[in-house]
């Protein structure tokens, strides 16, 4: 069942181009023009709206933050991202042209579902984006865009961020064509490099030893900081993420805007920080997050950073220089996410860890 792998999750970290690729299917026409009428949102509706609320948990909610990038870019939207089980204890604004994104792998996490009859009592309109077919959500929802990542066995999300990551791109992309936007060209362009996403997803995997290597060197360490800007920012989150719950370990997420406000204060020798850099045509962003990991190295750190291959200005400050292939920032976290779950999966299991069933966690959270 593991076609030949130790654990679900490497079969599933393997398996994500083609998730990718599923996903994508049958939704980009010939003409290039994006078709998600299975959405069950009418072109009408999707006009009348004017601010959208992402709700989600864990990783789900990793790719809600990423979508809010996505969805003021693209689609020019505001757009709020909660986790759901805030949700509801606050008071939030909901109208009937507020459109409501519950994102969940599962279709099944409680505080989620709790989160979407929340915002369907007050008349929002409520989309989800689902990987289980017949799950409660969708049912539940007045319309679901499918992830067709298959099924996860592994507790740890993968293939499913990666194919939420790509709904999400979908949507604000079949927004921004069917409203209309200052970003035509781009959208167009986009949705063509989008249909690239599997191939340099794949490259990664195939490049991915010595992150293997790095990460069984590091099984001894007591704590492993993350840090991105812009929507590298959540990629972090989500590689903390998935150190804590496969190996047990103290690791944090932050935005590297943040490190002078407070955490550069955690900088001792010889701790390991993943920085995720973006893209050099993000000039300004790139530029500044170079400055912090020359910052955090002189202070010590041990420096591993993820950038787009070709980027030279990082190479005198990285101890590891982990490249993905040139993607435009927004496409990103689709290549810079996926050396982040081979380590921590191959840290996990350096460990003596069972990265499929991690302690105390279940795949889906029917409990509120
Ligand atoms: O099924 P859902 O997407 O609603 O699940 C949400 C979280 O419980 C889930 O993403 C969890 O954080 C994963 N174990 C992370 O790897």
């Amino acid at each position: 069942e593991k076609g030949g792998y130790d654990y679900f999750m490497l079969k599933e970290i393997a398996e994500q181009p083609r998730a990718v690729a599923d996903t994508l299917l049958g939704r980009i026409g010939s003409d290039g023009r994006l078709h998600l009428d299975e959405m069950r949102i009418t072109d009408q509706q999707l006009r009348e709206i004017d601010k959208i609320i992402i709700i989600a948990c864990g990783t789900s909610y990793h790719a809600g933050l990423i979508a809010k990038y996505a969805i003021e870019h693209w689609a020019g939207l505001p757009c709020e991202v909660e986790v759901a089980s805030e949700f509801r204890y606050r008071d939030p604004i909901l109208t009937r042209s507020t459109l409501v994104i519950a994102i969940s792998q599962s279709g099944e996490s409680m505080d989620t579902l709790m989160a979407v009859r929340h915002a369907r009592e007050q008349k929002a309109r409520v989309l989800c984006i689902c990987n289980v077919n017949g799950s409660t959500m969708p049912r539940e929802c007045d319309g679901v865009l499918y992830t067709h990542a298959g099924p996860e066995v592994g507790v740890a999300a993968t293939k499913t961020f990666l194919t939420q990551l790509v709904a999400v791109y979908l949507i604000a992309l079949y927004i921004a064509q069917v409203r209309g936007t200052k970003w035509g060209d781009e959208v167009f362009a986009m949705v063509q490099l989008l249909a690239t996403m599997p191939e340099k997803v794949e490259k990664v995997l195939e490049t991915m030893e010595p992150v293997r290597e790095l990460a069984r060197s590091l099984a001894g360490e007591r704590s492993v900081l993350f840090l991105g800007r812009h929507v590298g920012f959540p990629v972090a989150l989500e590689g903390a993420l998935k150190l804590k719950e496969l190996a047990y370990m103290h690791a944090e997420g932050f935005a590297a805007g943040e490190l002078k406000h407070g955490p550069i204060a955690l900088i001792e020798e010889g701790l390991p920080v993943i920085v995720v850099v973006p893209p050099r045509a993000r000039e300004v962003l790139h530029d500044k997050i170079v400055s912090n990991i020359q910052e955090i190295r002189a202070r010590g750190a041990r420096t591993i950073v993820i950038a787009e291959e070709g980027d030279d200005t990082v190479v005198p400050y990285s101890d590891t220089l982990i490249e993905v292939p040139a993607v435009p920032t927004l496409l990103q976290p689709l290549v810079a996410t996926v050396p982040l779950q081979v380590f921590s999966c191959e840290l996990a299991t350096a460990k003596g860890h069972d990265v499929d069933q991690p302690r105390n966690l279940a795949k889906s959270v029917t409990v509120e």
